[in-house]
């Protein structure tokens, strides 16, 4: 039986930030909940999160609380109590280590030694992780934290991942033996390593790029990681047949979805909860969260999608238009500077240029409703909440305010004046020509 513990307390300070380090998102998502997802293929049959007293979020895990953030060998101490008897062997995990793959930890669950770890090849000495040092064996003997290693041991290539399955008996056996006596005055996990190659357990190291390992220790290193992370989402869009154009300047979402055939253009990003189509074109510059657009359908450049909307088949959307919280019928159109919010847009109704719905008072929402076939001059205020029935037409440049019926024609504009040959006379009176 397998029990998971994912180490997420500490005090995050070289992030110099209010928010816990492991919270800290990447595609819209903490960065302990990247982790988290990366272990659940492996059905453990628990997960301990170990989180600072801050931290209370993640409610479906065994949470337990490390007042103190005494070192990450301090942390597993404080989660040995809430370990299943039953578990016989651990993996431990850092909570600032997203990028890691399920199938990385498979192979480590899979792994036979008393204690695996896991080790980076490092061509660089510009890193502060742990260095793992081998016996003549090849296998594993010692890991010299960084700050403690000598400038003989920063050469050595192996970082540690801080990714470790260890057999509970063998655990329980060490921990208590762990000193604080090094630089940081921390109680090191990664002292167990040197402890069981004492005792002669079995220890092996498995092996793998930095970039999947990468710890988050500060926002460069959250950048960097962010910067993994869309190149490998950018790349699965492109082989299950998403056309990014320019792809290192379109930006993801965990959860962003686009059907086949659908194209990107550059500059677009991608916010939470956004599911697109097939064969659906988003041109450059638009922002787009919260929105479900279906097949066919057009938006941007420059368009801002939001709030739980939905364009449905064939609908376009165009160059600085924003729509909010509404639905666009299918075939509809809004092709140029409109604010469409808390709407509902019939199939094929025009919307044109610079139409605004006026969906807010300063106190109250109030929603416009729009019917298919109509159209809507340019320039018009829809003062909601308003109804314009099916087939109407709204003249250009009227501020609606009563609900139009179907088929009919309203127009708020006042008169136009006209006087003939007054410009001219205006001109020669003030000496013009
Ligand atoms: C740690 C390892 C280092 C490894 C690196 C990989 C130790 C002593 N060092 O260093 O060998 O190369 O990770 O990224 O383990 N945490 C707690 N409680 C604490 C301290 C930390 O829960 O008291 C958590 C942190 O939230 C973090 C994780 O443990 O998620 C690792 O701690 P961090 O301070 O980032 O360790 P590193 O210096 O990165
Ligand atoms: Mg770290």
């Amino acid at each position: 039986m397998l029990s998971i513990v994912i180490l997420a307390a500490g005090q995050s300070k070289r992030m110099n930030s209010k928010l816990p380090k492991v919270l800290h998102p990447l595609g819209g998502l903490p960065m302990l909940a990247h982790v988290i997802q990366a272990t659940e293929k492996l059905n453990a049959h628990q997960t301990i999160l170990v989180t600072s007293p801050s931290l209370s979020s993640f409610d479906a895990y065994t949470t337990v609380v490390q007042d103190e953030p005494k070192g990450t060998g301090h942390a597993v101490q404080t989660a040995i109590n809430a370990l299943d008897p039953k578990a016989e062997e651990v993996i431990i995990l850092c909570g600032d280590t997203p990028l890691i793959h399920s199938n990385t930890l498979q192979t480590l669950k899979d792994s036979k030694a008393d204690l695996t770890l896991i080790g980076m090849k490092l061509d660089r000495a510009d890193h502060a992780y742990g260095l793992v040092m081998q016996d003549k064996k090849g296998a594993p003997c010692q890991i010299v934290e960084f700050k403690d290693a000598t400038t003989e041991q920063r050469k050595i290539s192996f970082g540690n991942a801080g990714i470790y399955k260890i057999k509970t008996s063998l655990l329980k056996e060490l921990l208590p033996k762990l000193d604080n006596q090094n630089v940081a005055g921390e109680y090191y996990l990664t002292d167990l390593v040197a402890l069981a190659h004492q005792q002669g357990y079995k220890i092996e190291m498995l092996q793998g790029a930095e970039e999947e390992f990468q710890g988050i220790n500060n926002r460069v290193e959250l950048a960097k990681a962010e910067a993994v992370l869309q190149d490998r989402w950018r790349l699965q869009m492109m082989q299950a047949g998403v056309t990014l154009v320019q792809p290192e300047t379109i930006f993801l979402s965990h959860d962003t979805k686009i059907g086949k055939d659908s194209r990107i253009g550059p500059f677009v990003t991608f916010g939470p909860n956004v599911k697109v189509a097939e064969d659906v074109t988003v041109l450059s510059f638009c922002h787009i969260e919260n929105t479900m657009i279906e097949e066919g359908a057009s938006v941007g450049p420059f368009a801002h999608l939001r709030g739980n909307t939905v364009l449905e088949s064939g609908a376009s959307i165009g160059n600085f238009v924003e729509v909010k919280g509404s639905r666009i019928g299918r075939k509809a159109k809004a092709k140029h500077l409109s604010y469409i919010g808390d709407a509902e847009v019939g199939d094929k109704a025009n919307i044109g240029a610079g139409v605004i719905t006026c969906n807010y008072d300063g106190f109250i929402k109030s929603r416009t409703v729009i019917g298919s076939n109509s159209m809507i001059g340019a320039n018009t205020s829809l003062v909601a909440p308003v109804t314009i029935g099916e087939g109407a037409i709204v003249g250009a440049g009227s501020t609606i305010t009563k609900s139009v019926p179907a088929d009919a024609l309203a127009v708020t504009r006042s008169q136009q004046l006209t006087k003939l040959n007054w410009a001219r006379k205006f001109r020669e009176k003030n000496g013009g020509n």
